[in-house]
């Protein structure tokens, strides 16, 4: 085990509420539609901030909680695939905002696994030994990246933010196990932000295309199909049975995905607590906004043996086994 300890978490979201009533008056949708299909009534949205400003709100909330004082961080990641800029990426915006000085500072793109992905360079840095305190924040605003006149993407995603502090440890707690994969030759079936080769030589000129396009049908089924095959490597590498998991924390896309892979554990709904319901998809920001609620609300605490479980765009998948 990797001795490693979650210090603080917190999140931030959108104060806006947009609720499935609302975009059936912006398109052909409707609440009976989008909520069987997902699990989904609301999302928050962004209207004056970007990705940056909801990360530096975690970010100032992180170092509140734990009494860190931001010159105690060695490094701070971002995962998002909606940063405010290519350059400055938003990690290096958190760390001039909060003034971590010693902090290095990146952005990290795996899409809806970037919780998984980020936490897992975050805690390979510090079992390094060269690194000893660090920040991870998973945050988006993917209403940019949304056609919202596409009934068939723009009902699924949210905007928000949430992170963590980690720390080494002599305390016999930490990352158990992980398993990361990629799939790199079904990436088209989610395409975001494309851009166009604009340079002199290019010739014809692509347009660019900012805008989310998934082929649901076909994420849905490599979502219940591939990932409990990385999970349950992943409790393998551990030596635990689904059994011994107290929480799964799986990436908030859909509800019925989420029913799936319990049913494939044979676990109850209980241990896959889920909050699309309020904030919809939110990539990298949805496992540690639903962490940082159960952590607030006691139903994460200390002695717990949990799963984080993260998929798509990539395509990747993520598990990783915890013992808190
Ligand atoms: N409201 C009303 N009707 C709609 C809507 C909507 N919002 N969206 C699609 N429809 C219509 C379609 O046009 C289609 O109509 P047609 O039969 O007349 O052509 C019909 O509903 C069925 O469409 P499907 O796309 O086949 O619907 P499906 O049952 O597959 O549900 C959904 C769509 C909810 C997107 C599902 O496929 C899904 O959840 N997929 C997984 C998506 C996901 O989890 N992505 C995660 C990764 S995201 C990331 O990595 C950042």
């Amino acid at each position: 085990m990797e001795q490693l300890k979650i210090v603080a978490t917190a999140h931030q979201v959108p104060e806006r509420v947009v609720t499935n009533d609302e975009l059936s008056e912006l398109m052909d949708t409707s609440d009976e539609w989008i909520y069987p299909r997902t699990g989904i009534h609301n999302r928050h949205v962004v209207t004056d901030e970007n990705t940056s400003d909801l990360a530096t709100a975690v970010a100032k909330k992180l170092l509140a909680e734990s009494g860190w004082s931001a010159d105690d961080l060695d490094f701070i990641i971002v995962g998002t695939m909606s940063p405010d800029a290519l350059s400055p990426h938003t990690a290096a915006i958190v760390q001039g905002n909060i003034e971590a000085g010693n902090a290095f500072a990146f952005d990290l793109n795996a899409a809806c696994s970037g919780f998984v992905y980020g936490l897992s360079a975050a805690s390979a840095f510090l079992s390094s030994g060269r690194y000893q305190r660090g920040m991870f924040i998973g945050a988006e605003v993917l209403s940019k990246l949304v056609d919202w006149k596409d009934r068939t993407v723009s009902v699924l995603f949210g905007d928000g933010a949430g992170g963590l502090l980690l720390e080494r440890t002599d305390e016999p707690v930490g990352l158990i196990a992980e398993e990361l994969q990629a799939y790199g030759d079904r990436g088209e079936a989610i395409l975001t932000g494309r851009f166009a080769n604009q340079n002199a030589f290019a010739g014809e000129i692509s347009p660019l295309d900012p805008y989310f396009h998934q082929d649901g049908r076909s994420v849905y089924g490599f979502a219940t199909r591939e990932v409990p095959k990385v999970l349950d490597r992943a409790l393998q590498k551990a030596g635990l049975q689904a059994d011994d998991i107290d929480l799964y924390l799986a990436h908030q896309a859909n509800h019925r995905i989420i029913e799936s892979i319990a049913k494939n554990f044979g676990q109850s709904m209980d241990k896959f607590p889920t909050n699309m319901a309020e904030y919809g998809n939110t990539s990298a920001g949805s496992t540690a906004i639903l962490l940082d609620e159960l952590r607030q609300s006691g139903q994460v605490k200390p002695g717990m043996k949990v799963a984080f479980v993260g998929f798509g765009g990539g395509l990747a998948i993520g598990a990783q086994i915890w013992q808190l």
